[in-house]
């Protein structure tokens, strides 16, 4: 071969091997996502107990406006410090009925913030799992 033929055979390799890991990634990428992500309506379906916080969570879909790791989207805030507004009792409260803590000027801000977005209520979520999802964020 001569000097440019092995030169236009490595970049073809390299070409190649990028385009193999990249469908590689892509594929695990797509094995992890939960089939609630690309629903903002919460799923009311709760036949399967037990769950993790962690599975409620996206399984109701609050990681929909909140994010995965509750960081936050354009849909709503983050909830990854709420231990610093909420107790325990009054963050179930806001769960079942957000829309009755919502005259704080904290909530005004969201409003201005997340235009058009609303937090749904969760009050056909039984109590005790909303526990569960108020002990995990009270943790966090
Ligand atoms: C449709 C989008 C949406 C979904 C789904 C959603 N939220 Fe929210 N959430 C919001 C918005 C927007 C706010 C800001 C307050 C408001 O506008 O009502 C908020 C506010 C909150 C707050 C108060 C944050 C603070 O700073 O005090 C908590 C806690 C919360 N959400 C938890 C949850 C949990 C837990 C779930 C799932 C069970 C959930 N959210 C599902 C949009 C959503």
């Amino acid at each position: 071969m001569t000097k440019p033929q092995i030169w236009i055979a490595t970049f073809l390799a390299l070409f190649i091997l990028l385009f193999l890991l990249s469908r590689l990634t892509k594929d695990a990428e797509t094995d992890q996502t939960t089939p609630s992500v690309d629903s903002p309506v919460p799923q009311t379906d709760m036949s399967s107990k037990n769950l993790s916080a962690k599975d409620l969570m996206s399984k109701l879909g609050c990681n929909t406006c909140h994010g995965t790791e509750m960081q936050g989207t354009k849909m709503g805030p983050s909830i990854q410090n709420v231990s610093k507004y909420w107790s325990r009792d009054k963050l179930i409260n806001y769960l079942r009925n957000p829309t009755s803590f919502a005259d704080t000027e904290r909530f005004q801000k969201f409003e201005e913030q997340y235009p058009g977005m609303i937090m749904p209520a969760f009050s056909h979520i039984e109590v005790k799992e909303l526990g569960k999802i108020a002990d995990y964020l009270l943790l966090k």
